[in-house]
């Protein structure tokens, strides 16, 4: 009898086609996002299950599905993710880190670009019917090219952020992270480590990319945006919550910092109201991985996991690789 895995939304049909090859699969073809109670039935009799960042494992979950092997997300981030509750269980968890790694990076460097240039805030205004002459302070932003900017979150993801900056646009880079970077990882794009209170007075752009937990809780709220120039800006591609949204809503609106790009939001896909009426800030549906090939590329590797995990193979990407071989 094949194992029974729960795909938990929807997905590229070729990936669904290879999970039914192996297992019996039960999907989600209307994309309903289940509530808990309704997870934790569908998880039921489930050796495994193919996730996103919208379905939350936690110990109630898994305690309600001891018959549960492994939990493959769909993402790098597994903020959805009770690790230790996984861990103490023996459950493998794995993410989707590298195939993500430029496509991420891509869109960070670009979101902060259209913030710095005003692109969304311009176009509305086209959009609006208002453009009827040339003026010479219209949409004026900040340059990139030259600029400081600052990183908070120097992995894989904010180094590609960092290269783009150094390398394409002439950028000083400075940044701060849990750890700091080898020389070897530093020279390259001359990034220079400094503490969180100097990015946050040096950065003319500051990008935060670090993963969301409760030490990283509104790791960015009033007290941090008052140290910004008032001329900066700030885009966060990580997690909502990193950034207190009502504090940046404020400092938007009475221009303490320049202007924002935001891909993720503080309890998404609700987005603070008062971010939807400032106009200094470029906002985006969590779309920074988006692209076909890099979607697919996640899917593969989730599924790649699943197939490993439940197949006796080696599971290319797990977080708590301890479990494996323990149950
Ligand atoms: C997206 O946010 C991811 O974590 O992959």
């Amino acid at each position: 009898m094949k194992p029974k895995v729960l795909v938990a939304r929807s997905v590229f049909p070729a990936t669904l086609e290879r999970l039914r090859a192996q297992f019996d699969v039960e999907d989600n073809p209307d994309d309903i996002i289940y509530s808990k109670p309704q997870l934790i039935e569908r998880l039921h009799g489930k050796a495994g299950a193919f996730t996103t960042g919208s379905e939350r494992i936690d110990a109630e979950v898994l305690d309600a599905n001891p018959q549960l092997r492994v939990v493959a997300n769909m993402a790098v981030g597994y903020n959805n993710f009770d690790i230790p509750a996984f861990t103490v269980r023996g459950v493998l968890a794995t993410n989707t880190p590298d195939v993500l790694t430029e496509t991420t990076a891509d869109f960070g460097f670009a979101l902060m670009m259209a913030t710095a240039r005003r692109m969304a805030e311009s176009e509305h205004f086209l959009r609006r019917g208002e453009w009827t002459r040339w003026a010479y302070d219209m949409f004026t932003g900040s340059d990139v090219h030259g600029a400081t900017l600052g990183i908070l979150g120097m992995g894989r993801i904010g180094q590609g952020i960092a290269r783009r900056g150094a390398l394409g646009f002439g950028m000083n880079v400075i940044y701060h992270n849990r750890s700091r970077l080898s020389a070897e990882q530093e020279a390259p794009i001359g990034a220079r480590y400094v503490d969180k209170a100097t990015l946050l007075r040096e950065a003319d752009h500051l990008v935060l990319v670090l993963p969301y937990s409760p030490q990283s809780h509104h790791v960015i709220g009033a007290a941090e945006l008052a140290q910004m120039k008032p001329t900066a800006t700030l885009t966060n591609i990580a997690r909502g919550g990193i950034v207190d949204d009502a504090a940046l809503a404020a400092a938007l609106r009475e221009r303490r910092i320049a202007a924002a790009g935001l891909d993720v939001f503080e309890g998404e896909p609700s987005v603070h109201p008062d971010l939807l009426t400032v106009p200094n800030v470029v906002l985006t549906p969590h779309i920074a991985s988006a692209t076909v090939a890099t979607r697919r590329a996640m899917a593969e590797l989730a599924a790649d996991n699943l197939v490993a995990a439940l197949t006796g193979g080696t599971p290319p990407t797990p977080i708590n690789p301890e479990v494996i071989g323990r149950r």
